[in-house]
């Protein structure tokens, strides 16, 4: 039996870290599709840069001949995004993409290339695949949906807290700002914009530890899927 779990959702709700947690107590492959989106746009700002912005219709041009892939880090336990044997993860996070990842997103042929990849990858094995759209759109038949939101002011300060930790030089008001932007083209994106499935689980973590989420996400997936 192959099964898939989707989870969907707000930036830095922690979406990845349930997601990747998940995965390995059940023994399934966390699959994190955000870093795909953020993969394509690294790869846009490496090669084509525009100064204030990337060629889009390059990125177009550029998509056949992008290979993506995860490979196990066993030194971090992560699934490391590589574009074309390139390791792209240890940049994908920096603020420079994550400032341009919402306008790649939007790009339809990049999501349906994308989402085409995706759908490949729980073919073969059970998975848990956080993102946007998951349970609308890449596996509205998934076997469980859950959408992580909290409010935007707790989200900001964790990720502010999470890149003042990489040493990275940002402001609060810097972080906040751009979650706001991301969270406003997300869900205004005509392409699949960023909304709970009607059968996912609404899970609010504005209140709730790491811990307790993760609980939270833990017991409805033991009970409902009687595993
Ligand atoms: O989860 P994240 O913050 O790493 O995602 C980065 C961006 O990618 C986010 O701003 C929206 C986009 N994204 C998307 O449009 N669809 C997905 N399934 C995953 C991410």
């Amino acid at each position: 039996m192959i099964y898939t779990i989707a989870i969907d959702g707000h930036s830095s709700t922690g979406k990845s870290t349930y997601a990747k947690s998940l995965a390995k107590d059940l023994g399934w492959t966390h699959i994190d599709t955000g870093a795909m989106y953020r993969a394509i746009t690294l790869y846009g700002l490496i090669n084509f840069n525009k100064g204030h912005s990337i060629n889009e219709k390059k990125v177009i041009a550029a998509l056949k001949n992008i290979h993506l892939k995860f490979i196990y880090n066993p030194i971090t336990d992560t699934n490391d995004i590589y574009v074309n044997d390139e390791n792209f993860e240890p940049k994908i996070r920096d603020l420079k993409v994550s400032e341009s990842v919402s306008t790649i997103a939007k790009i339809p042929e990049v999501r349906s290339f994308l989402v085409e990849k995706q759908r490949e990858l729980g073919k073969s094995e059970s998975i848990v695949m956080d993102g946007r759209d998951i349970g609308t759109v890449v596996f509205p038949n998934a076997d469980l949906k859950f959408f992580i939101t909290a409010s935007i002011d707790i989200r900001a300060q964790r990720r502010y807290l999470e890149l003042k930790n990489k040493s990275s030089i940002i402001t609060y008001e810097e972080v906040k700002e751009n979650l706001i932007k991301r969270d406003y083209i997300d869900e205004h994106r005509i392409l699949s914009p960023l909304k709970r499935a009607e059968d996912a689980y609404l899970i609010d973590n504005t209140f709730l530890d790491k811990e307790q989420t993760y609980h939270k996400i833990k017991q409805i997936v033991i009970s409902k899927l009687n595993l």
